[in-house]
């Protein structure tokens, strides 16, 4: 079942969103080669707790972080660790997800650490750029299936995969809701978006091969062809003639 926003509703995800986004631009600010992934996710903690806000990925199905922590060839949901440095020339995706007055905001970044290959500076460019052709033309009444058909244009005309493991979701209260948003799909399907539904748009964009593989943690999600992945999401709300864009 999808929930449709009031405007009011819209104001309180408008702060959760503006939260999600301040922990990513603080992080941005603070990655460094040398940095282990488990400082990002104390950065990201004591920042989110100290606005008074919850993270909302800290325990969600045993999750045991705030923020998802993933380099290079692990696609998504990487778990912070001691053990885990940045280096120079990773690309490093940070997914962080905030609930604030009862309010979910879900949005993740990857970060081009130092000097990073031409391929992956590509990757991360395709990735971030596949958000925004997908959010182009989306307004109440747009069918679903446009995101995905956008989002897969430009990712396989760039001579990279969509992964087909893990979609974006339907966002509120709870952080996943209905509908399911993938990130591959046919133009003109699926159900009609209308004004007030408010989802997460995520391409997950790997450079090779887009089949993946869950690693015995049972978290962090790698490609099967160890070549880089990289993640870029919003949390958007569908308007009258576009989509405000909550986490930016
Ligand atoms: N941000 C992820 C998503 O969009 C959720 C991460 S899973 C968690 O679905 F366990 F870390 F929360
Ligand atoms: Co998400």
């Amino acid at each position: 079942m999808i929930y449709v926003k009031s405007q009011s509703d819209i104001e309180r995800m408008r702060e959760s969103g503006r939260l999600t986004r301040d922990t990513l631009d603080l992080i941005g600010s603070k990655i460094r080669p040398g940095m282990t992934t488990k400082e990002i996710d104390r950065i990201a903690y004591e920042f989110i707790t100290s606005c008074g806000a919850t993270p909302s990925f800290l325990g969600y199905n045993g999750y045991p972080a705030s923020v998802c922590v993933s380099i290079d060839d692990t696609v998504v949901h990487g778990i912070p660790s001691e053990d885990i440095i940045i280096r120079e020339g990773q690309i490093v995706s940070v997914d962080c997800g905030v609930l604030y007055n009862g309010w979910q905001g879900d949005a993740a970044r990857t970060f081009c650490v130092g000097n990073v290959s031409e391929e992956k500076r590509k990757l991360v460019k395709v990735t971030e750029e596949c958000f925004f052709k997908a959010i182009e033309n989306l307004r109440d009444g747009s069918p679903l299936g446009d995101i995905g058909y956008y989002v897969q244009t430009h990712a396989e005309s760039n001579g990279f995969s969509v992964v087909r493991a893990l979609v974006g979701h339907g966002i509120g209260r709870d952080m996943h809701e209905d509908p399911s948003v993938p990130n591959y799909g046919r133009k003109g399907t699926g159900i009609r978006l209308k004004k007030g539904m408010a989802i997460a748009i995520e391409p997950m964009i790997n450079a090779g091969d887009y089949r993946v593989k869950f690693m015995s943690d049972g978290w962090t999600c790698k490609t099967i062809d160890q070549k880089p992945s990289a993640h870029y999401e919003n949390t958007v709300v569908i308007t009258d003639n576009g989509v405000e864009i909550l986490t930016l």
